[in-house]
Formats: C-alpha cells, sequence, structure tokens
C-alpha cells in the first residue's frame, strides 16, 4: 500500500509539473485503487479473501494501469517535450 501511495505520489507531481490535462481523472483511478485495496485488506482480515487474491488484483491493476493511463501520460510528455519515449523511432 505503501508503495503504491508513493508512486501515485511521484507520477502527479510530474503530471501537476506538466500540466498534464487529464491529471484529475488520473487521480481519480489512483484513488479508486487505494479505496479498493483498503477493501480487500479489510476483506482479507475478515478472512474472506486470500493475499494471494490481492497481490493478482494488484499485478493485473499495475499491468493495466501502466500500459494504459500511464502510457497516455508518456506519450503526452514525449509529445510536449518533443522527445521519444523508449522503443521510439
Ligand atoms: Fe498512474
Amino acid at each position: 500500500m505503501l508503495y503504491a501511495k508513493y508512486h501515485f505520489y511521484s507520477e502527479v507531481n510530474v503530471m501537476k509539473e506538466h500540466h498534464y490535462p487529464a491529471l484529475n481523472d488520473h487521480q481519480i483511478l489512483h484513488s479508486t485503487l487505494i479505496n479498493d485495496l483498503n477493501n480487500k485488506m479489510t476483506s482479507i482480515h475478515l478472512g474472506l479473501s486470500q493475499a494471494g487474491d490481492v497481490e493478482r488484483f494488484l499485478i493485473e491493476w499495475f499491468t493495466g494501469h501502466t500500459a494504459n493511463e500511464d502510457a497516455k501520460f508518456g506519450k503526452f510528455l514525449a509529445e510536449k517535450t518533443g522527445t521519444q519515449g523508449a522503443g521510439g523511432e
């Protein structure tokens, strides 16, 4: 949980610095994940879920979020700064 919060805090700061127009929507996605994680942690404590379920959820979330939402910011930043990201031509 702490890593997710740190990652989000760092990412949002860079987005603010570059005036990313979709910042609010992106922050909502982050907040939703934190809420979902809190619910899942409660579920584990109540014996309704297992840690492996949360681990799979997190891996899928980060994989999808990075590939889709964070990639949008990467594209925005590359266009703004006139640079290519990794794998660019
Ligand atoms: Fe993000």
